[in-house]
């Protein structure tokens, strides 16, 4: 049975088909809400229920609690409408005009960088291009009807191949076929993009903190080169630093880019930090949690905005401690979490 939504503030209207969640509705119709795991794991979709009823489906307690259900909470990613709805959540204007395409593309190179980590270049056919926002992800579509999420690491500036970081871990099938079996010239089909993590316009006088964990390295070197391509010639350049934080220095797969950019850009900063560093690692920079580095460096983040990337327990951690310990404002903090069931880098 088909339902109406009314969305406030904007006072746009759309109608659901039997089953759907209110996101795939507002995907469908071509509104633009803010989402990520769309499997109730990172919380990005939350908005609120002014009237009608939902059936709130299966999601981690710990992203929605029963006091946020009371308070009118509800994750649009997994909220079925059960009648005609009011719901309030801020739409993101800047990805309703971009077409989500299904595309095939060719692997056209493989590159194990890290123990753990291979970059996979992907070719479009020739007449076909994907345009996408910095930060953004495509999903791949395996063949029994699953898919597995990957942050698009290239600027869309630079899009003659479509650049993918992928992380090698136990029981992932689809990253065991990554290491084990795929070649160059192997067609894998991709929907995309999806996600609302990319850059919003801030203030010239914000600074940005940019948080990674492991391979959320990806969506954060696609953002940085887009900036970069994008400022080329602006007298005033935006106070960036990038907090990258991996177990050994092995795993700082790309640390000589970063270094690069450091050394190229007056306004950016490369912070990278290990947690487990090897005695061989001869390591004397910054070590243990990535997020823990940041609240050692900044006593308040109150005109501060902060992009943070990677495992679910890092951008958890970080969004706590930044907003309760360090006053950031709570709709300064975006996120992109990746899950292995969703996001599988
Ligand atoms: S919880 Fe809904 S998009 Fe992640």
């Amino acid at each position: 049975m088909s339902h109406r939504i009314i969305i406030k503030p904007s006072e746009h209207i759309m109608h659901t088909a039997s089953g759907e969640t209110i996101l795939q509705s507002a995907l469908r119709e071509g509104f633009s809400l803010p989402y990520g795991c769309r499997n109730g794991s990172c919380g990005v979709c939350k908005g609120k229920i002014l009237s009608g009823n939902v059936d709130y489906g299966h999601s981690n307690e710990e992203t929605l609690t029963e006091v946020e259900k009371e308070a009118g909470k509800a994750l649009f990613c997994c909220a079925v409408p059960l009648s005609d709805l009011v719901i309030e959540c801020h739409e993101i204007g800047a990805i309703k005009d971009i077409e989500i395409k299904t595309l095939p593309s060719r692997v056209e190179k493989l590159e194990r960088v890290a123990p753990d980590v291979m970059v996979i270049s992907l070719k479009l056919p020739a007449n076909q291009r994907l345009r996408f926002l910095a930060g953004q992800y495509i999903d791949i579509l395996l063949k029994d009807g699953k898919r597995r999420s990957f942050s698009l690491a290239n600027a869309p500036h630079d899009d003659d191949v479509l650049q993918l970081h992928a992380r090698n871990y136990p029981g992932g099938v689809f990253a065991e076929h990554v290491f084990s079996k795929m070649k160059v010239k192997d067609i894998l089909r991709f929907e995309g993009p999806l996600g609302s993590f990319f850059l919003r316009d801030t203030p010239e006088d914000v600074p940005i903190i940019f948080l990674a964990s492991g391979t959320g390295f990806a969506p954060i070197k696609s953002i940085l080169e887009d900036v970069f391509h994008q400022e080329a010639g602006k007298a005033h350049k935006q106070a960036m630093v990038l907090y990258w934080g991996v177990r050994t220095k092995a795993d700082l797969y790309m640390v000589e880019l970063a270094e690069q950019w450091q050394r190229q850009h007056d306004h950016f900063t490369f912070i990278p930090v290990l947690s487990d560093a090897l005695p061989e690692d001869g390591w004397s920079g910054r070590t243990g949690f990535v997020h823990e580095a940041v609240m050692q460096d900044f006593s308040s983040l109150e005109s501060h905005h902060v992009y943070a990337c990677g495992s679910p327990v890092m951008v958890k951690a970080a969004y706590q401690d930044f907003t309760v310990l360090r006053q950031l404002p709570k709709d300064g903090f975006f996120s992109d979490v990746f899950t292995p069931s969703a996001n599988s880098q």
